[in-house]
């Protein structure tokens, strides 16, 4: 049995990535994912990149100087408002402090883009996903969701920014679709593909 660690104590994430990385074999042994929590991992990160990749990498990496002959993984993911100069971007999760809710958040970027007309709304999701493998070699894969910033939160799924942000193609939030609709075209789900892809075209 091979072993991945997903450095995040986020269950919704955790959720995701058992779900595609589901029935994943490597060098014809099977693969259980498991979080830091249940690797009994728990070291201090200082997310202190400049990237979403360069983020996701010092995840990985202090997560995998901790454990022993795991594949570890890490992301890294934010908002980019074209108009807002892609602000929040790596700072996301931290936009407006830690302990602002997202409802003030998300209303303080509808402020922000008041007059900004349609066409200048875009923005995307972006996760980046680096993998550190136990011989310590480690790949980045990032991929994105095209979207535009709405004119107000819509929808009650998913987390974060998910109200204010539009998928044209579906006329609605990224909060309107269901968990299984976001997954299949969303920055982590692509990214989380693109990763079980490599891994399994590496010989490990
Ligand atoms: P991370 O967990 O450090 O990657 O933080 C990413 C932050 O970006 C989250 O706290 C959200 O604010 C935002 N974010 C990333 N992905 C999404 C998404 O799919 N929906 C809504 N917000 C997201």
């Amino acid at each position: 049995m091979r072993e991945i660690i997903f450095a995040t104590g986020n269950e919704g994430k955790m959720r995701e990535i058992r779900d595609i990385l589901k029935g994943l074999t490597l060098g014809g042994e099977p693969v259980a994912v498991h979080s830091m929590k249940e690797a009994g991992i728990d070291v201090p990160i200082k997310e202190d990149g400049k990237s979403f990749a360069e983020n996701a990498r010092i995840k990985a990496r202090a997560v995998a100087a901790a454990s022993q002959k795991a594949i570890v993984l890490a992301d890294d993911s934010g908002l980019e408002i074209d108009a807002l100069n892609k602000e929040p971007g790596i700072y996301s999760a931290r936009y407006l402090g830690e302990d602002t809710s997202y409802h003030e958040k998300n209303n303080n970027l509808l402020t922000r883009l008041a007059l900004v007309p349609d066409e200048k709304r875009t923005a995307r999701f972006v996760c980046a996903i680096a993998c550190v493998l136990p011989d310590g070699r480690c790949f980045t894969q990032e991929a994105t969701i095209e979207g535009r910033i709405g004119y107000e939160e819509k929808g009650e799924n998913g987390f974060g920014y998910d109200p204010i942000f539009m998928v044209p193609d579906y006329g609605r939030s990224t909060a309107e679709l269901s968990e299984e609709e976001k997954n299949r075209i969303s920055h982590r789900g692509k990214a989380l593909r693109a990763v079980r892809e490599r891994l399994e075209e590496l010989s490990l």
